[in-house]
């Protein structure tokens, strides 16, 4: 079986991504993660007693493991979701932002250069570097403009965006320069299982459940085009077995929607799972405060590319994806006890106040 070397393996997406292909039992999965406060291995524990999954806690820095790692697994690809993704928290602090997006994927593209250069001239064709990025990039849309396309300008307006365009500046470099065989995805907001509950999603679904105050930055208005989780992983598979080497992707969800919209929309599928609920209905949690810095007002993605290329198109719509996460939140007690450290109240505090 041929194995993949996963970064970023129990965050979010990426474990995601994990479960899908082991459940797919195409490839061993080699998943290295440094579980900061977004990586979580309780993700991860339906695989436990797989041994084609093997986990290692590290560094996507660390040269001298991934040199290890490459050389006894002999990935045929390296798919790349680790990094630091909370736009709030690059606001807070954009050092660790550098330190793992940009940096990180540099020392992660320089040992995957020199480990392919080894490879037999078959296996040198055969292998991907699949690099997960975002629509961020591409800055903010006013109303009017037409989705954000391939070719579509960058300009990012967060420290996260401007990391993330850097990395992918890099691995576009390393495909033209050394003919390394990348790809790029730039995928838009997604929302699913597992994901933590900083983001506006899990975030509005916890507090809902407990009475708590629903956050809405500024006036509400800003847009977000929403998929679903395993419709990017699905993407994302695509993208591996038949991409174009040294492309690019968007992914989208063709699902624009308001954070307003949004927050209601799941106050009203909370209403109806949990009728005997003393905080319904739940919309009067909703609370509107401070505003993002730089906040970018709209995105929305042209995912015609992957679309005629791939045959790849979303098949989750919102209504069925957002009950579909609401109802794991809800029947997974313990994992969301679990991510409610210290660490996460900490950031609540230091965020809302
Ligand atoms: P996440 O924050 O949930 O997970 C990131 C994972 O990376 C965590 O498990 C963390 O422990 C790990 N990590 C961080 N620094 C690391 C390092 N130096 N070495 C090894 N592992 C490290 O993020 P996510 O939402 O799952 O996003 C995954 C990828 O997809 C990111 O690259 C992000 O930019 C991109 N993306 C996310 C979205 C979204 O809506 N969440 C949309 C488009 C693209
Ligand atoms: O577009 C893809 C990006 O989507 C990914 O690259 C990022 O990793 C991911 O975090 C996400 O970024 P956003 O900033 O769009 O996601 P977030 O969930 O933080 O916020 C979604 C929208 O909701 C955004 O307009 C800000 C707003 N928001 C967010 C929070 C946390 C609120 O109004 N209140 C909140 O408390």
């Amino acid at each position: 079986m041929k194995a993949y070397l996963v970064t970023g393996g129990a965050g979010f997406i990426g474990s995601n991504f994990v479960l899908r292909e082991r459940k797919r039992e195409k490839a061993r999965i080699v998943n290295l993660d440094l579980l900061t406060y977004a990586g979580n291995v309780n993700n991860l524990n339906s695989l436990r007693g797989d041994r084609n999954h093997i986990f290692v806690k590290g560094d996507i820095a660390d040269r001298e493991l991934l040199r290890e790692l490459l050389a006894q697994y002999q990935p045929a690809a390296v798919i790349h979701f680790a990094a630091e993704s909370h736009v709030d928290r690059s606001i807070d602090g954009p050092a660790d932002f550098i330190r793992t997006n940009v940096v990180g994927t540099f020392h992660l593209l320089e040992e995957a250069r020199r480990y392919w250069d080894s490879l037999s001239a078959e296996e040198k064709k055969a292998f991907r570097f699949v690099h997960i990025s975002t629509d961020e990039v591409y800055g903010s849309l006013g109303p009017n403009d037409p989705p954000f396309r391939e070719d579509t300008p960058y300009a990012p307006n967060s420290p996260y965006s401007a990391s993330k365009a850097a990395s992918d500046h890099l691995v576009r470099a390393y495909f033209h320069t050394y003919g390394f065989p990348t790809v790029t995805t730039n995928c838009s907001n997604n929302y699913g299982p597992m994901q933590f509950p900083e983001k506006l999603i899990p975030l509005v679904i916890l507090n809902a459940l407990e009475g708590k105050s629903l956050p809405i930055y500024g006036d509400g208005l800003n847009i977000r085009d929403w998929l679903y989780v395993e419709d990017h992983c699905e993407a994302i598979g695509e993208v591996l077995d038949k991409g174009r080497v040294g492309e690019t992707y968007n992914i989208g969800g063709h699902c624009e929607k308001s954070n307003l919209e949004m927050v209601k929309t799941i106050c009203a599928i909370l209403d109806e799972l949990c009728p005997e609920s003393p905080y319904a209905p739940h919309d009067s949690l909703i609370t509107f405060v401070k505003d993002r810095p730089g906040h970018d007002r709209r995105y929305a993605i042209d995912s015609s590319r992957i679309g005629q290329e791939l045959g790849w198109t979303p098949k989750e719509s919102l209504e069925t994806g957002l009950r579909k996460t609401i109802e794991w939140y809800l029947s997974h007690k313990e994992w969301v006890k679990d991510v409610k450290t210290g660490a996460y109240q900490d950031w609540l505090a230091k965020q809302y106040g």
